[in-house]
């Protein structure tokens, strides 16, 4: 039996129907439940339904053989696990933003807004620009339109978001897109179903 941890969301949904179209289907994932676990002992596969920035935790402590999880959510928390192959889904490039017209200050410390601070402490460091991190759960693009920070770095998929809140990219730091990782132990012992899997997702790749 393999576990899969899905993000919960659209892109949950679209790496299951990959999955179903390769022969491990489960109808009832697809239905309104709230379920959370969902099984098919014959095909010898369940699909567990995670909150997308948690996936990593249920994969790197093996509560979860395989899981997906973009390259965004890799670089910030660097879990030890195996990443397997890009899916292709779920692209978009990590960014430096700000204010239309932003210019930069150097002689004052950067106040950077993010979810993301260990992207983009390293993104910093190698440029030598001392930065003030200031830590957000979401709606970062706030941050500088109301004074609290300089810039953010987040994640810019279609750029709406920023046009409507009269942002724009200063620099894209990362490109980003879904990822299938593997629990160590996991992928020792059951390499063979693994990488079947793996070699199925190899199908979509263009
Ligand atoms: C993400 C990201 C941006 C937005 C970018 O937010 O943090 O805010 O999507 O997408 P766009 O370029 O297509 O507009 P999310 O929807 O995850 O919500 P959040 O603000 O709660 O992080």
């Amino acid at each position: 039996m393999i576990r899969v941890a899905l993000p919960k969301g659209r892109l949950g949904n679209d790496v299951y129907d990959r999955f179903a179209a390769i022969g491990y289907s489960c109808p009832e994932l697809k239905g309104n439940s709230r379920k959370l676990v969902f099984e098919d002992a014959e095909k010898g596969i369940s699909y567990i339904l995670v909150k997308p920035s948690d996936v990593a935790v249920y994969v790197e402590r093996g509560a979860a053989d395989i899981g997906v999880i973009g390259r965004d959510t890799l670089l910030e928390y660097s879990p030890d696990v195996y990443e397997l192959c890009d899916l292709g889904l779920g692209r978009c490039s990590i960014a430096v933003a700000a204010k239309n017209g932003w210019k930069d200050n150097t002689a004052l410390p950067l106040r950077v807004a993010t979810k993301y601070p260990n992207v983009a402490k390293r993104y910093y460091a190698a440029q030598s620009r001392e930065i003030d991190i200031i830590n957000l759960h979401g709606s970062i693009e706030l941050a500088p339109i109301v004074g609290l920070s300089d810039v953010i770095v987040d994640i810019v998929e279609t750029g709406t978001t920023l046009k409507e809140n009269d942002l724009s990219v200063v620099t894209r730091i990362e490109e980003s897109s879904a990822r299938l990782i593997a629990n160590k132990s996991s992928y020792m012992f059951k390499k063979d179903s693994i990488d079947a899997i793996v070699s199925g997702m190899g199908a979509f790749a263009k």
